[in-house]
């Protein structure tokens, strides 16, 4: 082989295996569910919530994610579609909690960068939503209704991470949660609770990747305002 040839042979070679490198898509091995506590979500922000937010956690977002690495983001182009019939209970679950005029922006943009990466096992749009309004209601992962059911109530009380870690597991066989809070110097609050669960969403998992000590969002041991 002459040295064009070489170079011919070097090129197509290469440019296969960016082929195969760009067609490839981030995989991902579970899945977290989070959730967020409306006041708290409407106190730390910047721009106020134009709306008075519920005393509720509600739908952050379900997202693919890896234990070690990077999680998938914005992997199919699918064009959003409007979603009519799953639309009053999704406003409901999943609201836009700084403006609820526009929930579906909020939506869009939860499709684009993690609905659009969850397939298997969620196949499309559709199937993305309709698990999401099942896993909430039907199977009760709604994390307002756990912590009620081990008689914590949002009544701005002052808890122990230990006591809303118990909590929780309670409603998910006995996994660990991944929680999160904000500070703002007077006070502490739990902002997010994520449920974590396998790549087939079919059963509960311990939370990999629990926020590292020195981050600010790391619920303190004591005095978390729920
Ligand atoms: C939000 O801020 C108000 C006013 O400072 C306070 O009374 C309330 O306890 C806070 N709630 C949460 C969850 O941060
Ligand atoms: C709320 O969302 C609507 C619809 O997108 C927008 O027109 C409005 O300006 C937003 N309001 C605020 C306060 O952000
Ligand atoms: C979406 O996926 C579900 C579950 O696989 C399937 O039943 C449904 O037909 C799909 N819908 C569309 C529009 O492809
Ligand atoms: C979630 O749980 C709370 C507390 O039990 C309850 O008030 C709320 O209605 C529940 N939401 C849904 C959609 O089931
Ligand atoms: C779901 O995933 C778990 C582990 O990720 C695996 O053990 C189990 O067999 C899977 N179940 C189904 C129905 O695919």
């Amino acid at each position: 082989m002459g040295f064009t040839g070489m170079i011919y042979m070097v090129t197509m070679v290469f440019s296969l295996i960016v082929l195969i490198l760009s067609s490839s898509t981030v995989g991902f091995d579970y899945f977290q569910f989070t959730q967020q506590y409306q006041p708290a979500v409407c106190n730390f922000t910047a721009t106020p919530c134009k709306d008075p937010p519920d005393k509720l956690f509600t739908v952050h977002g379900l997202w693919p994610s890896n234990a070690k690495g990077n999680d998938p983001e914005g992997c199919k182009t699918q064009k959003y579609q409007k979603m009519q019939i799953l639309e009053p209970q999704l406003e409901i679950i999943w609201p836009n909690v700084y403006n609820r005029t526009a929930n579906e922006v909020f939506w869009r943009k939860q499709w684009y960068k993690h609905g659009s990466c969850a397939s298997p096992p969620l196949q499309n749009q559709t199937h993305y939503f309709e698990t999401v309004i099942k896993m909430y209601r039907t199977q009760k992962q709604n994390v307002s209704y756990i912590l009620s059911k081990a008689n914590i109530e949002p009544k701005g009380e002052k808890r122990t991470r230990v006591d809303i870690e118990n909590a929780i597991r309670g409603g998910t066989n006995n996994m660990v949660p991944k929680l999160k809070c904000q500070t703002n110097g007077r006070m502490t609050a739990l902002v997010e609770v994520t449920l974590c669960s396998d790549s087939n969403l079919t059963q509960f998992i311990n939370c990999p990747r629990p926020i590292p000590p020195g981050s600010p969002y790391l619920c303190p041991t004591n005095n978390i305002q729920y």
